[in-house]
């Protein structure tokens, strides 16, 4: 099981002298000035001087550990410069990369106490999230199965410097600190092995989280969602010994009345896909990286660890979390490519490729959601390839019927650091869905990433829908400053920021 390690963060407007553990981590700027000016003088002056000898240029995703001696000259303080590029590019988001940088840099260089001057640039609030978030989220690591005794001290303590309104700071910092604890945790689930976390155990976690967070969980058994004429989810599941199922999950805010008479009353969806493993199935992956397919319930995970920071955050939406959850196997009882499978929503689909399990899986999802009374729909899911040949590991693809929710939606990505790019839905592309012999088809060429969301959109129909195709963003392909390889988590800020942020005061804070 995973070793998770927590980080205590804090805000304050001191800084004492440090000790021989601790040390003060500074941003810079690639253009003058390159220290914030308002950071203590004796800082700033020494900072600057480091930039002016080029020690370090304050580039993004750059940091340097310095060595100073103390006044008193009892020992070393240690001073860690974080780069974070041109002032032009300043936004939230590359403060938290530098604070993820820097909670690894210090971890690496065996501090245990860091203390972050918060740069003056930006608003504070913001500041103090992306500084508290991304240092949480930085700690993350993978290394579940290693026996390797732990030799290097952990960073334990993060001491955000403010040079101001430090009491208003801290219900940022509590709020992030529920936000990165519920990415991490989402992050836990997605680099699991397909091994340690099939369907039936995917539910057993969403259980146990939900229990902890006082949410509500109901699953659906295999056998259910086969009378319930849960056809795309039952076609795709059938073939693992691992049985498929459904999670449901709600979120209910204090006095709500469930007609959906009041706008806080109306019914958010989540659906996230499950798939626990995807070999393909029966038209089965080829070559070296099918192990990342144990990530491909990475959309389910999100709307778990979404729901568990929501709870905590309390807010005033009625939200249920929907997550179809199955192993695409290859075996003697798996769907065949020419099947057709009959979904819930009535439309019958023809199974032209058994590697695009994820839209079949997600239309039995989504049909759901509506028979539940939802009035806004955001799915998210690893679903195609073709997203990342896109868009790559930087942007998430949202496909949407409805302008005004979509806005929506990105707009709460942008504030989250989960940056969305918009991608068409729409008929011109209905040829890609086309089948001779049922209603529609799950595969038709290029370019699928498109044509799988037109087919999603058939069974959100008039639902105010977002799909967001997160098989780039969902995963690194190899280490960065701020992350190791694997699952970034995202898509729990977004869903977060969507209910919880902008101008809706969650009552926890
Ligand atoms: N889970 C994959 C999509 C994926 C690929 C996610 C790479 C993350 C990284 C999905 O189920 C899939 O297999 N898609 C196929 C569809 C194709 C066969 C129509 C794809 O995109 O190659
Ligand atoms: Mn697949
Ligand atoms: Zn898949």
């Amino acid at each position: 099981m995973s070793k998770q390690r927590s980080l205590t963060v804090e805000i304050s407007q001191e800084l004492p002298q440090l000790a021989a553990h601790e040390a003060i981590a500074v941003c810079v700027f690639e253009d003058a000035p390159h220290v914030n000016p308002g950071e203590r003088d004796d800082l700033q002056s020494t900072c600057e001087a480091l930039v002016q000898s080029g020690e370090f240029k304050g580039q993004a995703g750059t940091s340097q550990l310095f060595y100073q001696a103390s006044a008193n000259g009892t020992h070393p303080r240690r001073l860690l410069l974080l780069g974070l590029g041109p002032r032009s590019d300043y936004k939230a988001h590359e403060l938290q990369r530098a604070a993820g940088l820097a909670s690894r840099a210090a971890r690496d260089g065996r501090i245990r106490h860091l203390y972050f001057m918060l740069p003056t640039s930006g608003d504070r609030r913001s500041s103090t999230r992306a500084v508290a978030e991304g240092a949480t989220l930085g700690l993350y690591e993978v290394d579940f199965y290693q026996n390797k005794e732990e030799e290097t001290p952990e960073l334990e303590r993060l001491t955000i410097v403010a040079d101001a309104e430090v009491d208003k700071l801290r219900a940022e910092v509590e709020r992030a600190r529920i936000i990165s604890e519920a990415v991490n945790w989402t992050r836990t689930l997605a680099d699991e092995p397909g091994a340690g976390l099939p369907p039936r155990e995917f539910a057993r976690r969403a259980s146990e989280m939900a229990e902890e967070f006082g949410l509500s969980v109901e699953t659906l058994d295999a056998e259910e969602v086969r009378k319930r004429g849960m056809g795309g989810l039952w076609g795709v599941g059938r073939g693992s010994e691992e049985k498929p199922a459904l999670i449901v999950i709600r979120y209910e805010p204090e006095g709500a009345a469930d007609d959906n008479t009041t706008d806080a009353d109306e019914l958010w969806a989540f659906v996230g896909k499950g798939i626990t493993f995807d070999t393909g199935g029966i038209s089965l992956k080829h070559g070296l990286d099918m192990y990342e397919m144990k990530t491909d319930m990475a959309g389910g995970a999100a709307v778990l660890g979404a729901l568990r920071a929501i709870a905590q955050l309390k807010p005033p939406q009625r939200i249920v979390g929907i997550i179809p959850a199955a192993e695409n196997m290859p075996s003697g009882h798996a769907i065949k490519p020419g099947d057709v499978i009959k979904t819930l929503a009535g439309y019958t689909i023809e199974v032209v490729d058994t590697d695009a399990e994820g839209r079949l899986v997600l239309a039995d999802g989504i049909a759901y959601a509506r028979e539940l009374g939802a009035k806004r729909i955001v799915d998210l899911a690893t679903l195609t390839g073709s997203i990342i040949v896109a868009l790559g590991d930087q942007r998430t693809g949202l496909f949407s019927n409805n302008d005004e929710w979509a806005n929506q939606v990105t707009a709460a990505a942008t504030r989250a650091g989960e940056p969305v790019w918009w991608m068409p839905v729409s008929d011109d592309y209905k040829k890609r869905i086309e089948s001779a012999i049922a209603d529609f088809k799950n595969y038709g060429g290029r370019p699928d990433a498109t044509a799988a969301a037109l087919l999603l959109s058939k069974f959100a129909a008039d639902t105010p829908w977002v799909h967001l195709d997160i098989a780039g963003t969902a995963w690194y392909d190899e280490a960065q400053p701020h992350a190791p390889k694997g699952s970034t988590g995202t898509g729990v800020r977004t869903l977060v920021e969507l209910v919880c942020g902008g101008d809706a005061t969650p009552q926890a804070l």
